[in-house]
């Protein structure tokens, strides 16, 4: 399944995915062919409501990603797994065998630790990486690597996580130059989301691409779609016809 990411780097054709959350969602995303759907773990705000990725548990992960495969079509799916969920290798391989045991799935992302990259992969997981901004262990949300120092970590860092056999790497919040460098300099596909426009793919979570929130968004995030306005548009106009006596209608009662 991951050796299509490798095709497609080779073919030159930028590779699309969407964190997505939900069995509708997976399902619309699959049917026009998103490469990956990755069950995030920013799941924990956009769906739990919680402030931070910290929050969110691996059953959470497990529940979720599970109604995801059941809309998925033929798309990728990978799991995220999410905060001390591999501190280290026994506990990464734990969570990692739990996923696979309850959804017969062995395909996660990890932020950094290259060195549970390497534990993952050789006990047959395909594992997606993780770098630049890192949200989970991150102090603040802001671009990474723009001075020299820590460009130089990001690249170090995206270098550790294919040599220890990550099938695609995803690169977080950098300046545009440093996305440019590390997807030249990678030999495995890198996936950016705010990573500028020479990545060999793009990466958005579905909520902002459709306008689900108000909340500021990072300056990457495209809105396609002002979804939340209409769905408060519906909803009052079934409160209106409601309180109105307009809903039900004749035809919309059984008899
Ligand atoms: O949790 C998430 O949404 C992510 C992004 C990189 C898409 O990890």
């Amino acid at each position: 399944m991951v050796n299509r990411f490798v095709d497609l780097k080779e073919n030159k054709r930028p590779i699309v995915g969407l964190a997505v959350y939900d069995y509708m969602m997976a399902k619309l995303a699959s049917s026009i062919d998103i490469d990956f759907l990755l069950v995030g773990d920013s799941l924990a705000m956009t769906v739990l409501g919680y402030s931070h990725t910290k929050f969110v548990t691996l059953e959470d992960m497990i529940r979720h990603t599970g109604a995801v495969i059941r809309g998925n079509q033929n798309s990728i799916v990978v799991c995220d797994l999410p905060d001390g969920s591999y501190d280290d290798s026994a506990v990464a391989l734990n969570s990692s065998n739990k996923i696979n045991n309850e959804l017969g799935l062995k395909n996660v992302k990890i932020e950094g630790r290259a060195d549970i990259v390497a534990t993952l992969v050789n006990n047959g997981f395909d594992v997606l990486g993780h770098t630049g901004l890192k949200p989970q262990s991150a102090e603040d949300f802001g671009v990474v690597g723009k001075g020299e120092i820590e460009a130089l970590s990001v690249f170090e860092e995206a270098k550790k996580i294919e040599s220890a056999g990550a099938y695609a790497l995803i690169l977080e919040c950098v300046p545009e130059s440093l996305g440019q460098k590390i997807a030249a300099d990678l030999k495995i596909p890198v996936i950016g989301i705010g990573a500028g426009r020479h990545t060999d793919g793009q990466i958005l979570v579905v909520n902002d691409i459709l306008g689900l929130s108000d909340i500021k968004k990072p300056r990457f995030v495209r809105k396609y779609a002002d979804l939340q306005g209409q769905v408060i548009n519906a909803m009052r106009d079934f409160k209106n016809d409601v309180i109105n006596g307009e809903y039900p209608s004749q035809d919309e009662i059984y008899r």
